[in-house]
């Protein structure tokens, strides 16, 4: 027995910001950041939350699913732009959705943060301490960007993907994930600012902070990496694979990890031109794009995968 995806569901604010709107606000255009990450536009938050897109996703996840809020035992979000520092986004989703008989927590790994929920409901299904599981990704990035700086702010965007997942007989045939916190300040963002009166502290808020070529370097050679590693162990070949859900981080990093991997660049689905990269919400978007779609058919072998802050990564071979 294994782990199986038996819903999908996606949330995205209502607002949209394209290229020429950035560009009318910074020094910036639709020619730099299309060709350097195919980024056209994002979907960025004004009334919608974390909390609120997360519900909106889960209930469609539910829907698909056929499942009731109340025969949910877990939930995980993946997300690190809670509405709260606590109560946790989970937390929120279980009082929203009604999700009474759920225990409830939120993991922190930026955009492999949909991936490590995932993994980590695996683990307590295949244990058999839970039976159903709803995971999300889930970020309003909007709130933790410094506006004045280009080289971030025109990057990322607002959303909330989730899956229902269950024991089957098939699914997850593989995963893996991996940390490397010696290389976190490539990609950072420093807490809240201190008002202790009692010691000397900063009022500054700090906000997104990215070495993007440390970044994409360590991209462009882990993703192929652990996708290799997981085809291994599910003892597939790339050919095998139908798609590969890769986190929306750059168009130049999933051309390079089709190169690598000798596929063809049909097999990676998009959802970067229209929603930017929205970190643990990427991949859970993207794939319920592909199953409202109706790309997805029974037996087909997918490949999922996200990578980024921490430094994190992980990725897994899912049968459908
Ligand atoms: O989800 C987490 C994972 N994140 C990633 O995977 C991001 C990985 N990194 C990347 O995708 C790329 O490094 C970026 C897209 C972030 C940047 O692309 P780049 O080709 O590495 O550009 P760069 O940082 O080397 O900047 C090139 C030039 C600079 O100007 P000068 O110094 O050459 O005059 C920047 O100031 O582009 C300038 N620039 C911009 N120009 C117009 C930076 N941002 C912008 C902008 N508009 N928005």
């Amino acid at each position: 027995m294994t782990t199986k995806i038996i819903g999908t569901g996606r949330c995205l604010p209502e607002n949209i910001v394209t290229n020429d709107d950035l560009s009318k606000i910074m020094d910036t255009s639709d020619e730099w950041i299309a060709s350097r990450t195919g980024i056209r536009k994002r979907h960025i938050a004004k009334e919608e939350t974390t909390a609120t897109m997360s519900a909106e996703a889960a209930k469609k996840a539910l829907q698909q699913a056929g499942l009731s809020p109340e025969e949910i035992d877990l939930i995980i979000v993946g997300t690190i732009t809670s509405d709260y520092v606590t109560p946790s986004t989970a937390c929120e989703v279980q009082r929203m959705i009604g999700a009474k008989n759920a225990v409830a927590f939120d993991v922190n790994a930026a955009c492999s943060g949909f991936m490590f929920a995932l993994n980590t409901a695996h683990v307590y299904l295949q244990s058999g301490i839970y039976k159903n599981a709803l995971i999300i990704g889930a970020e309003t990035l909007s709130k933790i960007m410094d506006w004045s700086d280009r080289s971030t702010s025109v990057l990322f965007g607002d959303g909330a993907g989730a899956a229902v997942v269950t024991k089957g007989e098939t699914g997850l045939l593989s995963f893996t994930q991996g940390s490397d916190g010696a290389k976190g300040m490539v990609l950072a963002c420093k807490n809240r600012s201190n008002n202790n009166p009692l010691i000397n502290t900063s009022k500054e808020l700090e906000y997104t902070y990215m070495d993007g070529q440390e970044v994409y370097k360590f991209a462009v050679s882990k993703v192929p990496e652990s996708i290799k590693k997981v085809l291994a162990e599910a003892n597939l070949e790339p050919d095998d694979i139908a798609y590969f859900i890769l986190h929306q981080a750059n168009i130049r990093i999933i051309q390079s990890v089709a190169k690598r991997l000798k596929v063809s660049e049909e097999k990676f689905p998009i959802s970067l031109d229209h929603c930017g990269n929205i970190s643990a919400g990427s991949v859970p978007i993207l794939l319920d794009e592909v199953n409202e779609k109706g790309m997805l058919k029974k037996g087909d072998k997918i490949v999922m995968a996200g990578f980024g802050a921490g430094l994190t990564w992980s990725a897994c071979v899912m049968e459908w």
